[in-house]
């Protein structure tokens, strides 16, 4: 499976199979959390068969099932653009996570914080996790805003590189499915923006990062 398809394949999954990870899938995340660290100045981290974090209210409210192992998203409080960091390089964990046969769902709200395992410095914060694992089910494909109201440019006047970053752009997951974006073809440059809304750092960071991998083209 290669990126385009991860990114085409990647659905957010809530129920999860009782089965741990096979070590080679845990040897994948450790390595691909421990360049995502040494790039980024994070402190991701994984943490398996912790059945806590997700045995609460609002876990069950937002029906997860055997959620037991997760990416906790933690960095330092005064890292510049710390939410969006941990959506860029969330993000890539999700589709390599994706395309070694595993599911994924960000979760910022509906778990427990204060029970989640990973080690917190008093100057870090924990952004949000990542729960992983064999889906029950592959999820659907969310709803989507309609495309002029996600990008500025006319599709037939843009590059395919472009028209491939925005297909991308338009499938990433965001909170509560808010999609707050807009891209714009500046000169031979995209630009993505924000347009507000809670935790729209975290999505704008994964937004970039699922047109970059696509469309293989740096965004402003
Ligand atoms: C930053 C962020 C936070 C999220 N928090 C939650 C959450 O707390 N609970 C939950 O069930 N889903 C959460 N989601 C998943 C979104 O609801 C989901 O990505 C969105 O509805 C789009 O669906 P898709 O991921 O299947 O494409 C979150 C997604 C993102 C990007």
């Amino acid at each position: 499976m290669d990126i385009k398809e991860a990114i085409n394949q990647r659905h957010s999954v809530r129920q999860f199979q009782d089965k741990p990870l096979e070590p080679e899938a845990v040897n994948r995340l450790n390595e691909l959390i421990e360049n995502c660290n040494t790039e980024s100045g994070l402190h991701f981290q994984l943490v398996l068969n912790e059945p806590d974090a997700f045995n609460t209210f609002m876990a069950h409210y937002g029906k997860f099932t055997n959620a037991v192992n997760y990416i906790a998203l933690v960095g330092k409080k005064d890292l510049p653009d710390l939410d969006e960091k941990c959506g860029y390089f969330g993000e890539r964990i999700v589709l390599e996570a994706q395309m070694i046969g595993l599911n994924t769902c960000w979760v910022a709200g509906t778990y427990g914080k204060k029970k989640c395992r990973a080690v917190i410095g008093k100057d870090e914060k924990l952004v949000c996790v990542i729960a992983t694992g064999y889906g029950e089910n592959q999820g659907k494909m969310h709803k989507s805003k309609p495309l002029e109201k996600l990008c500025g440019e006319k599709p037939e006047d843009c590059p395919d590189w472009f028209r491939e970053g925005v297909d991308a752009a338009v499938k990433a997951p965001t909170a509560i499915n808010q999609q707050k974006f807009y891209i714009s073809l500046e000169g031979d440059e995209a630009k993505i923006v924000s347009k507000g809304g809670p935790m729209s750092k975290i999505d704008l960071g994964i937004i970039k990062y699922n047109f970059e991998a696509a469309s293989g083209h740096k965004v402003k």
